[in-house]
């Protein structure tokens, strides 16, 4: 978790990434565009705000890195998760509701390029066969990535050093899924939809101003459909940013930083709101910065824009 320095961002002192110390809990899923490496800034974020948030939604659930983690830490009381692949729904419910089940069938499920074309083409009858295939594909084609275009590992030849099997550990991934299952006593729901859907979902419950935070992570502006099975056009992208304004409850949203993103939220339509752009050095010999943009109802943010430490960086902080 990050320290005092971290929020102080002061420019006289060097700034520390706001590394992921802790780290106590790792969704079952490689997500594209997972943001597991953004859960140490919301959690600073929702310190430094003093909030407590009785409900933490995630409305592009995805790997839902970002709500396990923060669930895990006690620093939100529940969350609730939507998604509008199927594949990732039903994985979430299933997840929470029937664990048993997908390990026990994990375990029967070799990596083999015939049951990748089946996990493929489906069909995928209910949530079981669903999130089965989700956390199969998932795990076995390229990236991580289960959209229509990518491949699995290794190719069709399977002559590659990486082959099918190699992110399929059913040791790790049945860790992974009962540590996710231990905290279903706290998942308010699984909802798969539209984002709308999870949104109009949590109103009907009626909480008072200030005890919902939302966290919306959208699909990227470029590029997205060669990631996800489901994604924005231009409309979509200018829908949802419309709607910030009407929440009426706190809000945090994350996005590749494409320009046409960052002029929308740059405007001034949607009421007080704080624009960040984070940044990674990946590494010393090669600095490329990735940025992600961030765009907030809360008042404060913390000081620290780097969300990596560099190569170097990593060795001198084991020294000590
Ligand atoms: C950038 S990813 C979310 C990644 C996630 N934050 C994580 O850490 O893994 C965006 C997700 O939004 C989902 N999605 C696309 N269109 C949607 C919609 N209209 N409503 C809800 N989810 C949608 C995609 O299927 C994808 O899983």
């Amino acid at each position: 978790m990050p320290t005092p320095d971290d929020m102080k961002g002061s420019p006289a002192r060097p700034r520390r990434a706001l590394a992921r110390r802790n780290v106590s809990i790792l969704s079952p899923l490689r997500y594209p565009g997972g943001k597991k490496r953004l859960a140490g800034y919301i959690a600073a974020a929702i310190r430094l705000n003093g909030l407590r948030p009785k409900l933490f939604v995630e409305p592009f659930a995805g790997g839902a890195s970002v709500a396990l983690q923060l669930l895990n830490d006690g620093l939100v009381e529940r969350i609730a998760l939507g998604e509008k692949d199927p594949l990732l729904a039903s994985f979430w419910k299933t997840v929470f509701n029937d664990h048993e089940w997908l390990i026990r069938a994990l375990r029967d499920t070799e990596p083999t390029l015939a049951n990748w074309d089946r996990f493929k083409h489906g069909p995928h009858r209910d949530d079981r066969r669903r999130a089965l295939a989700c956390i199969f594909l998932n795990r076995t084609s390229f990236s991580g990535i289960i959209a229509p275009g990518a491949g699995p590992v290794g190719g069709r030849a399977q002559t590659s050093r990486y082959t099918l099997g190699c992110r399929y550990s059913v040791e790790t991934l049945t860790r992974r899924i009962e540590q996710a299952a231990a905290l279903s006593g706290r998942v308010l729901f699984v909802n798969h939809g539209d984002w709308r859907h999870t949104l109009r979902r949590v109103k009907a419950r009626k909480f008072e101003t200030g005890e919902v935070l939302y966290y919306f992570d959208p699909p990227f502006y470029y590029k997205a459909d060669k990631l996800y099975r489901f994604y924005f056009d231009g409309a979509e992208h200018r829908r949802l940013h419309d709607a910030l304004g009407g929440l009426g409850q706190p809000w945090l949203l994350s996005y590749d930083a494409a320009r046409p993103i960052i002029e929308m939220y740059a405007e001034n339509g949607i009421g007080p709101k704080r624009v960040e752009l984070l940044y990674s050095a990946a590494n010393s010999e090669k600095p490329a910065e990735t940025h992600e943009l961030i765009v907030t109802s809360l008042p404060k943010l913390p000081g620290s824009r780097r969300l990596w430490r560099t190569a170097d960086e990593w060795k001198s902080a084991r020294r000590f």
